[in-house]
Formats: C-alpha cells, sequence, structure tokens
C-alpha cells in the first residue's frame, strides 16, 4: 500500500467508528529503526517519567500513569526520527486537504511502558489548553501476543473495546472526546504517541 492508501484507511476508518486504525501505516523499515532508536534511548537512560497537565500544572502523578517518555524533535538531526517526521508532515497535508482540518502542528513522544505500567483512563486534552485536536498512537511490539497485556482501552458510552498494541499499527482519534486508557502491561510495550495542534 502507499503512504496515501494507509491515510485513506485511517481516514475512513475514523470517520466510520470514531476511532481510525491503520495495520501498518509506518511500514516494516520505519518500525525496525524507530524500535532500535527507542531501545538505544532506553538503554542509555534518556527516557523520562512522563507527567501530567502542561505548563505549571505539570505533576508526576505516578498513580494515573507510569511510562517514561522522550519527545521527538527534528533538532536531534536523527535520520529516522526525521523520517518519521516527514511522514507525518505528509499525513498533515493530505488531512487538512481532505478534510479541512486546519492542524498547524504536532508533538510527538517515545513511550516505553514497562512491564507493570499503566495508564489510567483520561482524555488526552488538559483543562487549561485545548489546542491538542487529534490523537496518534504507533505501536512498536514485534512479538506482542495476548496476555501481554498492555492493551489500549476504549470508552464507548457504556461499552469498553481494547485494542492491541501490536507492531505497525496506528490509532487516531479525536483528543476532547474519546476517553481511554493503557491496562497493565505485563512486558515492556513500546509507541510513539503525539497530537496534531491547531
Ligand atoms: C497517552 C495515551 C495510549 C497508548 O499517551 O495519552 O493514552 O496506547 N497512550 O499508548
Ligand atoms: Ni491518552
Amino acid at each position: 500500500m502507499s503512504d496515501e492508501d494507509n491515510f485513506e484507511e485511517l481516514i475512513a476508518d475514523y470517520l466510520q467508528n470514531n476511532i481510525g486504525i491503520s495495520l501498518n501505516f509506518l511500514g516494516d523499515t520505519n518500525c525496525q529503526n524507530l524500535i532500535s532508536n527507542l531501545k538505544d534511548l532506553y538503554a542509555n537512560k534518556h527516557l523520562q517519567d512522563a507527567k501530567t497537565g502542561k505548563g505549571q500544572k505539570t505533576l508526576l502523578n505516578q498513580e494515573t500513569r507510569s511510562d517514561k517518555i522522550f519527545w521527538l524533535d527534528r533538532l536531534h538531526e536523527n535520520a529516522i526520527e526525521n523520517t518519521f517526521f516527514d511522514l507525518i508532515d505528509h499525513f498533515i497535508r493530505y488531512l487538512n486537504q481532505t478534510c479541512f482540518t486546519g492542524i498547524t502542528g504536532y508533538e510527538f513522544h517515545y513511550a516505553m511502558y514497562e512491564k507493570g505500567s499503566f495508564y489510567k483512563k483520561h482524555l488526552d486534552q488538559f483543562q487549561n489548553n485545548s489546542n491538542r485536536k487529534y490523537t496518534m498512537i504507533f505501536y512498536l511490539n514485534e512479538h506482542w501476543i495476548q496476555g501481554d497485556g498492555g492493551e489500549l482501552c476504549v470508552y464507548k458510552g457504556n461499552e469498553t473495546e481494547n485494542i492491541s498494541p501490536i507492531n505497525g499499527k496506528c490509532v487516531f482519534f479525536k483528543s476532547s472526546e474519546l476517553e481511554h486508557e493503557v491496562l497493565l502491561s505485563n512486558v515492556n510495550r513500546m509507541s510513539i504517541t503525539g497530537w496534531l495542534t491547531a
């Protein structure tokens, strides 16, 4: 599939189900590169405990979430991160052209949920800041099997749906609307999570 076929699959699924899933959005090479980059960063202790909230309200709140993160940035001049951002730039152009979404920016971080980590039920918009419009998550777990845990649980009215964090999968939803949580992970669980902003 071409990149635009993946974009189309993600957007069509989102429009139909309020949550879009594309199974191989990143492609195998990107996945492998991002995994090895994340593993290196983790081994060299560059990941930091994730916090909740933003600006002055930032809290280290390990009862809410216990993942470790590292923000990607073009300023790192890392070819793997830049290739990822090139794909995101292309996706945003496509999304803005086809859906008139008016996205003007983004922020993405790697996340490592060590064995025993979770992220309790939440929305991705902060009370004092509504610039996060869409959430995008990419899973980087080559050997995930049932029982490893760490599923993304999304709340749809009274019902919930569990999404397995399988390698290459991309999940897309509106940040202000969809409550979700990361179930307890029984193994190290890797991903990139980010937000399209306006
Ligand atoms: C988040 C989040 C979900 C996931 O970082 O806000 O909800 O599946 N992540 O990693
Ligand atoms: Ni979230």
